[in-house]
């Protein structure tokens, strides 16, 4: 997978290696004159797993070439599994070859998927690959904000705080949570929002729910350190998860409900969560191009700016007021309205740490990623920061929606 990718996704426990079953003896010996001479697993001829004295693992799995370039592997129960020729990729800058995406993913099937498996999957869907059932539900999303997004976030949660300090206080006036509310928090990350309806709703509960488990743990301790009893946080997808029916009087979601793969299904299922006629209130960008702090880095880096789908994950996937009420109507809500915010966004208290709180946005690092000459560009980056840096530090103009509806009074749970 990282071969593919390019990159260090995870620590890896071993190394896997498909090679031709004439070859075996003399890959053997080559690992075993490196070191590797304890045998952890010999399921030959299907599979053969040496370690070193350290404990470093490598997998080997022995093909008979095919015509088309690529191999057969014996399986225990008699059939054959092909691995398809060779692509290209490579492990610490260097070319290797290595199995196609969609042949990785053909070998995590037929069991049910670790939460490691899911994040897997969701890294090589960003190859352009469908991913199968069970990995299809915002799989890419669970590998972003469950891997770098919420590294980058639980790593400025000071500055996020502030950040959005200004929109979170519109946010909250239309929320206006009430003393007795069960709350919902779709999306929460490191639940700033989660904490602030749980101060207003007393004699009620919050329930903060986000794929991140690093953000939730912080989430978890800043929640504690704050002596809030009536909050407490759900590892979960908001899109699939089995909510209990109807049990909550208030949904929020402060820019956390804008990256389901498919919005209509989420809100559904966020719905049935919600008692009939409960409120639903969600923060959200307006377009890309009304959000200066978005325009601003993506033109100081310079790269191609393919606009954003009108639908499916992305931070803009709910700008359009008309589109947003499709996907709540079709998903059983009522009563849309949005209110419009404009609010500048704080993004460093200097030139230094808006850079570093820029660089490790999923889109800057997207942007970066297909840019021939980034030295260039973060050059280009800093600059820009600097001249929206006001001496009180760097802010840029910001538009977003508070988007409200309501459950219909009359779907069933
Ligand atoms: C831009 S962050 C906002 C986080 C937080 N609400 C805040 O305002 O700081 C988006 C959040 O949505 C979460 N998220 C995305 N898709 C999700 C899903 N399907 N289920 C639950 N959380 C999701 C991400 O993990 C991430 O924490």
């Amino acid at each position: 997978m990282d071969a593919l990718l390019g990159e260090t996704s995870r620590p890896h426990a071993d190394l896997d290696l498909v090679v031709s079953a004439d070859d075996l003896p003399a890959v053997r010996a080559a690992l075993a004159n490196a070191g590797f001479h304890r045998i952890l697993r010999d399921w030959l001829p299907t599979a053969l797993a040496v370690a070193d004295e350290t404990g470093r693992e490598v997998d080997l799995h022995p093909v008979a070439p095919t015509p088309d370039g690529g191999g057969d592997q014996r399986q225990p129960d008699g059939g054959t599994f092909h691995y398809p020729p060779p692509v290209a990729g490579t492990i610490g800058g260097r070319p290797v070859r290595c199995v196609d995406a969609r042949t990785q993913v053909l070998c995590h099937l037929g069991y049910e998927p670790t939460i490691k498996d899911r994040s897997d999957m969701g890294r090589l869907a960003r190859l352009g690959i469908t991913l199968p059932e069970p990995y299809r539900a915002n799989a890419g999303e669970a590998a972003e904000w469950d891997g770098p997004g919420g590294e980058h976030r639980v790593k400025f949660a000071d500055l996020i705080e502030a950040q959005l300090r200004r929109l979170n206080e519109r946010f909250l006036a239309v929320a206006a949570v009430g003393t007795r509310d069960r709350v919902l928090d779709t999306g929460c990350g490191t639940g700033q929002s989660t904490r602030d309806a749980a101060r207003a709703a007393v004699e009620g509960i919050v329930v903060g729910v986000d794929l991140s488990e690093a953000m939730l743990a912080l989430a978890r301790q800043l929640s504690a350190e704050q002596g809030l009893r009536n909050v407490s946080f759900l590892r979960a997808d908001a899109q699939t998860h089995e909510f209990p029916a109807a049990s909550f009087d208030l949904c929020v979601s402060r820019f956390g409900s804008m990256f389901f793969d498919d919005p209509v299904a989420a809100f559904t299922n966020i719905g049935r969560a919600l008692r009939p006629g409960a409120r639903l209130v969600l923060l959200v960008w307006q377009d890309r191009d009304h959000n200066e702090w978005s325009t601003a880095i993506r033109s100081a880096l310079g790269g191609p700016v393919p606009a954003p789908p009108l639908t499916g994950p992305n931070p803009f996937s709910l700008a359009d007021p008309v589109v947003a009420e499709g996907i709540l109507t079709e998903a059983g809500f009522v009563d849309f309205a949005t209110v419009d915010v404009r609010e500048p966004v704080f993004y460093g208290r200097n030139t230094e740490i808006a850079y570093d709180f820029a660089l490790g946005f999923p889109s800057t690092r997207d942007l970066l990623a297909g840019l021939d000459a980034p030295t260039t560009a973060l050059e280009r980056l800093r600059a820009t920061l600097a001249a929206h840096d006001t001496g009180d530090g760097v802010s840029f103009d910001s538009r977003a929606w508070v988007i409200t509806a309501r459950r219909a009074l009359d779907t069933q749970g």
